[in-house]
């Protein structure tokens, strides 16, 4: 399902279990040592995903270890987003040469917790996501939003190092063409050259809903 989200020259990995036998580097088992089960078998997962992708770009395999504000430590060249929910985890890497960021994210396909979506959605958002609820039942487009609002998170802050909260992106989802746009409404301040907008695709699957961001080059902004 995800590599349908994304170009090309994305190499996306996703399983829906644990592989089994897979070994950690050292630097990543730091990470983890003193985590409980559920935390290291879900890094883990991402990086086995990590792995296979950066063999499919005909990479040699490297640590992955979390950066600053948690982001995936990847090799200077490249650009990518780790994912995990229950039941599925991900990984989609690129040469930055290619794609500047990736962001993707995974949620169960479930309603959000009852007073989250008036946290995380904007006016607009709100009433679009009330919209589709009632007219397209069958989708938890409230959890898809706020997915697409996590992408959007993981394909900034790479790119900017900069936070951004949830009132600072708007995103409006196409319901048909399984794709959603994004208005990034914060000041750009010093980051004169930080992005406007990004364009991504989202899907449903299995009880999973995926989001994904490739963030190339200016993406017009959405009227
Ligand atoms: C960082 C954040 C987006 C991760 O969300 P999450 O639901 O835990 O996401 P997932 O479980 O799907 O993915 C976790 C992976 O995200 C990646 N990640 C974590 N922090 C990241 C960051 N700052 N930048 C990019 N990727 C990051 C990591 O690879 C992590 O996996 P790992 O810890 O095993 O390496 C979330 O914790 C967060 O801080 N949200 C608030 C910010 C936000 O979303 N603002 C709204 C903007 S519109």
């Amino acid at each position: 399902m995800l590599a349908s989200l994304l170009p090309p020259q994305v190499a996306a990995v996703e399983v829906r279990s644990d592989p089994a036998g897979f070994a950690l580097y050292p630097e990543e088992e730091d990470c983890v040592r003193d985590a409980v089960p559920k935390r290291r078998a879900e890094f883990a997962a991402v990086r086995w995903c990590a792995r296979v992708a950066m063999a499919r770009l005909g990479l040699p395999p490297a640590p992955v270890v979390p950066g600053h504000r948690g982001a995936p430590g990847w090799p200077p060249s490249l650009a990518g987003s780790m994912t995990h929910c229950a039941g599925y985890r991900a990984a989609a890497l690129t040469r930055r040469s290619d794609v500047a960021s990736v962001g993707i994210d995974a949620e169960p396909d479930e309603p959000l917790p009852e007073g989250i979506l008036q946290v995380i959605a904007l006016e607009e958002e709100h009433r679009q996501v009330a919209g589709l609820l009632r007219t397209r039942p069958g989708t938890s487009w409230d959890r898809l939003l706020f997915s697409a609002k996590e992408s959007v998170f993981k394909t900034w802050y790479p790119l900017t190092g900069r936070e951004l909260g949830f009132e600072e992106a708007l995103v409006t989802l196409d319901p048909v063409e399984g794709s959603f746009r994004v208005r990034l409404l914060a000041d750009a301040g010093p980051l004169g050259d930080a992005p406007r907008a990004f364009a991504g695709r989202w899907a449903a699957e299995g009880g999973v809903l995926v989001t994904a961001i490739a963030h190339t080059a200016d993406v017009l902004v959405p009227a």
